[in-house]
């Protein structure tokens, strides 16, 4: 089949490579003239584990093309997936902006039929926005074709995206067009040989899911960080909480993980979005306005921490940090808790040293305006005189460290652990003054 992606960042990337890597033909638009000279020139302007090598194999063997010309993108697929950013807006609602334009980009060049899919994470009723817009253009024009517009939220993670692709747990299709359905039933054929994944269902029920699932799991997230929080003050482990009710297959072990408040590029804007689509339509999402108050307070507990050990008066201080990225094998920094924990000691005067195995980059980007941070090309050089370590991502480079070594830079034998990486009782009894979240 012959595919167009618009929008060529995570999920555009890896959609239009994966579906390549199955035999389709697919072209790959971007706006961003620079994203597209580095793809044509053999880089990949993401990290994701594997991406590079299933670019390169497609792009050699002729199946995947990268391109700015709208025309030439619009003109490639009978599918046009639209996989471009949608920021939350200034209060909080999804950003149209992108996916609109898109969608008229479309209708200002089809000659034919277009199934126009979106991968986009939207809120309901954009499918409906989608459609207008299209229309409204194709009358701009006046022509008359046929088109569909389908539903396909992307459940990906960052740092397993590619394993998400080709092997997913389901692949929700929201349509009403027989053709366009049947259309995607073919498409998805060939990741899901082994049973059905796809779950059809009406475009307003699809967009829905996408947040719903995004909402669930930063809720869990959330639930735990305010019990881990609670459990500290109790005098109880919440590790030895998380297995005890983790055990249960009702609960179940996923997303139970305490630490300094979900980042990313998705469960923020999501949850936000989400509460803002319940605000516009009279409904008040009391829960998910918890969760997201929770995370915001979550992201200053490991700096709650610190001043409570040396004071509100940071200056003079040095932190070794170790982890940027807003979760292990990614370099998005989009809404890291790194970035308010890095803010708001050098607010305080302190100066952080910070180590990141592959997001140091994306850091430098959003952050290297900050004089009091400086980012190191290994873990343990920011040790060296540090009055104390911080961990905020849990990175597997950082699980087995040589503490020895830790101990002989550091100023004092002293771990602030935002990811509960290590076993309290058997830090402290190596000399470690070690604090963690909820433990
Ligand atoms: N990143 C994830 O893990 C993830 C997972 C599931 C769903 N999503 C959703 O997928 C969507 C895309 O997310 P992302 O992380 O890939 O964003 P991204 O910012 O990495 O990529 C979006 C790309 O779209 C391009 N773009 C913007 N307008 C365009 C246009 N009119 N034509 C062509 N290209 C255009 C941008 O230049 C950018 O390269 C969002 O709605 C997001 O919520 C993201």
């Amino acid at each position: 089949m012959k595919i167009t992606v618009i929008g060529s960042g995570y999920v555009g990337l890896v959609t239009g490579t994966c579906l390549a890597e199955v035999g389709n033909h697919v072209c790959c638009l971007d706006v961003d003239p620079a994203k597209i000279a580095m793809l044509q020139a053999g880089g990949i302007p993401i990290y994701e584990p594997g991406l590079d090598e299933m670019v390169r194999r497609n792009v050699a063997a002729g199946r995947l093309t990268f391109t700015t010309d709208v025309a030439e993108s619009v003109a490639f697929g009978e599918i046009q997936f639209i996989a471009v950013g949608t920021p939350p807006d200034e209060d909080g609602s999804a950003d149209l902006q992108y996916v609109l334009a898109a969608a008229r980009n479309i209708a200002r060049h089809m000659d034919g039929y277009k199934v126009v899919v979106d991968k986009s994470t939207v809120p309901v009723g954009t499918g409906d926005k989608v459609r207008a817009a299209i229309a409204e253009t194709l009358a701009e024009r006046g022509v008359e074709l046929p088109f569909a517009v389908v539903s396909n939220p992307e459940f990906l993670k960052e740092g397993a995206a590619i394993e998400d692709f080709m092997k997913p747990d389901r692949i929700v299709v929201g349509a009403d067009d027989a053709r366009a359905i049947e259309l995607m039933r073919r498409l998805y054929a060939p990741f899901q040989r082994n049973h059905e994944r796809i779950l059809c269902m009406d475009v307003r029920s699809a967009e829905l899911t996408k947040y719903a699932a995004n909402a669930m799991l930063a809720t869990r997230i959330s639930f735990m960080n305010e019990l881990a929080n609670l459990a500290e003050t109790l005098g109880a482990d919440i590790e030895l909480v998380r297995q005890g009710i983790g055990a249960d297959p009702r609960i179940g072990y996923h997303f139970l993980y305490p630490g300094v408040g979900y980042g990313g590029s998705c469960f923020p804007k999501d949850v936000k979005a989400l509460v803002a689509s319940g605000h516009e339509h009279g409904h008040e999402l009391k829960v998910l306005s918890a969760v997201e108050a929770a995370n915001d307070a979550q992201k200053l507990r490991l700096v709650d921490k610190v001043v409570r050990e040396f004071g509100a008066d940071l200056s003079g201080r040095r932190f070794a940090l170790w982890g940027l990225a807003f979760k292990p094998n990614t370099d998005d920094m989009r809404e890291a808790p790194s970035r308010v924990i890095v803010r708001e000691l050098t607010r305080r005067g302190a100066e952080v040293v910070a180590f990141d195995p592959v997001a140091a980059h994306e850091a430098r980007r959003v952050m290297g305006d900050n004089p009091r941070l400086t980012f190191a090309d290994d873990m343990m050089s920011p040790l060296e005189g540090a009055d104390a370590l911080l961990i905020v991502t849990e990175w597997k480079a950082f699980r087995s460290p040589d503490f020895d070594a830790v101990r002989a830079a550091l100023k004092q034998p002293l771990i602030f652990d935002g990811r509960n990486m290590y076993d309290p009782a058997w830090l402290r009894g190596i000399g470690f003054t070690y604090h963690a979240i909820g433990r």
